[in-house]
Parts: structure tokens; C-alpha cells; sequence
């Protein structure tokens, strides 16, 4: 793997903060000592140069990547601007919403008898007619399950459930899903279960084997589409991400020598600015990992967490672009990766604002492009990072 000269200088950069903790407690306020840290973190000189006038997409095309990213049905519907920068900057469109089971709105399943696929329909229809490729998340989640869930899936029936969800809703889109999330966020190291399954509605309610089912009726019902399992907490040198890398390692694992139909794994990669344990060798061992399972690996939902970042936005985009450049030049440097998604395009539409939001009031800023649809140092970083990936 290529010795990325950023992730050397950034080394330098560490080392001298590791001189700095040992003074950092001296006197100091801790929280100044913090941000004193994260500033150190800034380098103004660092080059965030991006060739030519390609945009992402035309960027990632021409190493055989993909590039895209999540959007809700509101912002795409409504705002012409947005989905005019979006059409230029993406080969592929994922409902942040429209296809999980319930976000409030316009529901994919307002009750247990009802389909409502409005804004799914929408967005498949803009990505066709915009020649995108549209990506389905998430058939399988813990999240977002419709207020009349705990009262009517039960034992009993919940197998039921589950497979006439994936049938009906990965059958309507059979044949056009580029890839399917069909299970989302099924590890947690902490419950400390022996397999580090989340206890999960449907873990309780049908037992690990759910997972095994809700991939083999997806693969039945669209065997076109690429089959993911996607889960978040994988990018860094901690003791949890750590944990969690290797019991995801052996879910796949587990999962394969069933035969049970997982074609990919998905990374959220929602990265955290000022994250100082990043550990490349590592990271790149655990890409490798996966694929020499046969997996191929997409990153979902790319974006950078700014809460603890300087308020000044130069320093603070800075901090980001860089997080970005560092991770994809890791990610990218595996062949297997096929695709990077950002969750969001632009600064204007992002959960982190809600999720993730400052002390200080002041607007995130963890996407490619600010507010205004400007381009930002994100966008450079992920410009910066296709063009210097190996071509697939
Ligand atoms: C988030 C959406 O962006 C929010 O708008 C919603 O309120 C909660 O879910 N990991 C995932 C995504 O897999 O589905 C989540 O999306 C973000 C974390």
C-alpha cells in the first residue's frame, strides 16, 4: 500500500501532540487544552489542490468507482439547485428515508397492512431519469420501525413480517437496485453477547438466524442487486472500533460458511474531526480482511463530525478535508471498494446538524459542499483522494 506522505506528516503531527499531553495537564484548563490539541491538528500549509474541473462523479468514473450520496425526498423535491449540484456530482442516489421502514412524512409502512413507496418512487424515477444508480437502505433496522411495530410483530408472526417486507419492497424495485442495505447495524461489542449481536427487536423476536433470512429473500427477490451489510464504528485505533471490526469479521465470516447471500460490506464512515487515532496500517489490514472474503465494500455514509472542532471555519474545514483525504486514501487503496457515498451532499441538508450539532450554534459543516452548494475543502479531499485511487 502507498506510504500516503499525508498520513506520515500527520504521524509527525501526532507524535508532537503526544509530547504536548504530557504537558497538556499542566496548568491548562482541559477543555483549552483540548481545542489547543485540535488546532495542532490544523496544518494551514497542507496542499488541498483538486486538477481540473471533473466533478466527483466524472472522478470516480474514471477509476471504475462510483460516487454518491444519500438525499431525503423534501430537499431533492423541493429544491432545484440542490438536485441540479447533485445530478453534476453523483452516479448514485440513496433515500436517507424513503426506504426504511418508517421516517415521518410519508411513511414507507404507515400500518401493517400498508405500502406507501411516494417518495421511494420519486427517487427512483429521478435517478432513472437523471441516468443514476439508485442504492436501497435499509431493509432491516432497529431504527425507524413504525410506532405500531412493538404492538403487532411478535413471535409468532414476525418472520412473517420480515419476509413480506423484503418481498414487497425489494421485489418492486427488482432488477433496478444497484445494492441493497438489507441489514443494518446488527453488531454491538458492548451487549456482550458471544456472537456481539445488537439485542435488536428482531434478534429477540426470530434469533440470529435473521440475519441468514432476510439475505436469502433478498437474494431470491433481486438477485440483480448487490447484497450489503452495513454497520458504523469501524475507522479508528480504539479499543471499540477495534472490537467491533473483528466481530463484524467474524459475522461475515459466519455468514459465508452458511452460504448465506452477503455480496458486500457496507461502511458508514462517519468520521469524527480531531480523531486522533487513526491508524492506517490497521485500518488497511481490516479492508484486506473483508476482501479476501470475496466481499466486495461500499462506503455509505461518509461524513465528518465537526462538534469538536475550532469554531473558525477555515481551520475547521481544513480539519475535515483532511480526516476525508486520510481516510480515502486508505479506503480507495483496496480494490474491492467499489463505492463512496457521502451522507449528503451539501452542509444545507445533513442529519449531523440534528445528531451532531455544535455547542457553539454555529452550522456544521461535514459535507462536500457548504450551504450555498459551494464547493468546500471536503470536496477537494474527495476530488483529491478518486484521482490519486488506483484505477479498478
Ligand atoms: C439517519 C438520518 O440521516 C436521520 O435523518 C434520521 O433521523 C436518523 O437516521 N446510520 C444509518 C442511517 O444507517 O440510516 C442514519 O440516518 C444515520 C446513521
Amino acid at each position: 500500500m502507498p506510504k500516503h506522505p499525508l498520513v506520515s506528516r500527520r504521524r509527525a503531527l501526532l507524535l508532537g501532540l503526544g509530547t504536548l499531553a504530557s504537558m497538556g495537564t499542566l496548568g491548562m484548563g482541559r477543555s483549552k487544552y483540548l481545542s489547543y490539541q485540535i488546532e495542532a491538528l490544523d496544518d494551514p500549509k497542507r496542499d488541498f489542490t483538486a486538477v481540473g474541473e471533473a466533478s466527483l462523479k466524472e472522478r470516480a468514473a474514471a477509476k471504475g468507482l462510483i460516487y454518491g450520496a444519500a438525499m431525503r425526498y423534501p430537499a431533492l423535491f423541493s429544491d432545484a439547485k440542490l438536485a441540479n449540484c447533485f445530478v453534476r456530482e453523483c452516479g448514485i442516489l440513496v433515500p436517507e428515508w424513503g426506504l426504511k421502514w418508517y421516517v415521518p412524512g410519508v411513511p414507507l409502512r404507515p400500518n401493517p397492512d400498508k405500502f406507501d413507496f411516494t417518495e421511494a418512487d420519486w427517487m427512483a424515477q429521478f435517478a432513472k431519469t437523471n441516468s443514476l444508480l439508485y442504492r436501497g437502505h435499509t431493509l432491516v433496522w432497529h431504527e425507524s420501525l413504525p410506532p405500531w411495530f412493538k404492538d403487532t410483530v411478535n413471535s409468532q408472526n414476525a418472520e412473517q413480517v420480515l419476509v413480506k417486507h423484503i418481498k414487497t419492497v425489494a421485489g418492486r424495485y427488482a432488477g433496478k437496485m444497484h445494492s441493497w442495505d438489507v441489514v443494518n447495524e446488527a453488531i454491538a461489542t458492548y451487549e456482550k453477547r458471544q456472537d456481539n449481536l445488537r439485542k435488536t427487536p428482531w434478534l429477540e423476536l426470530l434469533g440470529p438466524n435473521y440475519i441468514d433470512t432476510a439475505f436469502r429473500v433478498a437474494a431470491e427477490t433481486d438477485p440483480k442487486a448487490l447484497l450489503v451489510y452495513n454497520d458504523f464504528g469501524l475507522e479508528y485505533d480504539t479499543p471499540e472500533d477495534e472490537a467491533k471490526r473483528t466481530a463484524v469479521l467474524k459475522l461475515l465470516e459466519r455468514l459465508k460458511s452458511k452460504g448465506t447471500p452477503v455480496q458486500a460490506l457496507g461502511i458508514q464512515a462517519h468520521l469524527l474531526g480531531g480523531e486522533t487515532r487513526f491508524n492506517s496500517k490497521k485500518l488497511r489490514e481490516f479492508f484486506s480482511n473483508v476482501a479476501s472474503m470475496g466481499l466486495k465494500i461500499l462506503i455509505t455514509e461518509l461524513d465528518v463530525t465537526d462538534k469538536n472542532l475550532p469554531k473558525n471555519t477555515a481551520v475547521r474545514d481544513r480539519i475535515v478535508a483532511a480526516s476525508l483525504e486520510d481516510y480515502l486514501a486508505v479506503a480507495l487503496d483496496e480494490p474491492a471498494v467499489i463505492a463512496v457515498l457521502t451522507w449528503g451532499l451539501s452542509d444545507r441538508v445533513t442529519w449531523l446538524s440534528d445528531f451532531q450539532s455544535r455547542s457553539d450554534g454555529a452550522a456544521v459543516r461535514p459535507l462536500p459542499l457548504d450551504a450555498d452548494l459551494k464547493p468546500k475543502l471536503a470536496w477537494n479531499a474527495i476530488a483529491r483522494a478518486l484521482d490519486s485511487a488506483p484505477k479498478r
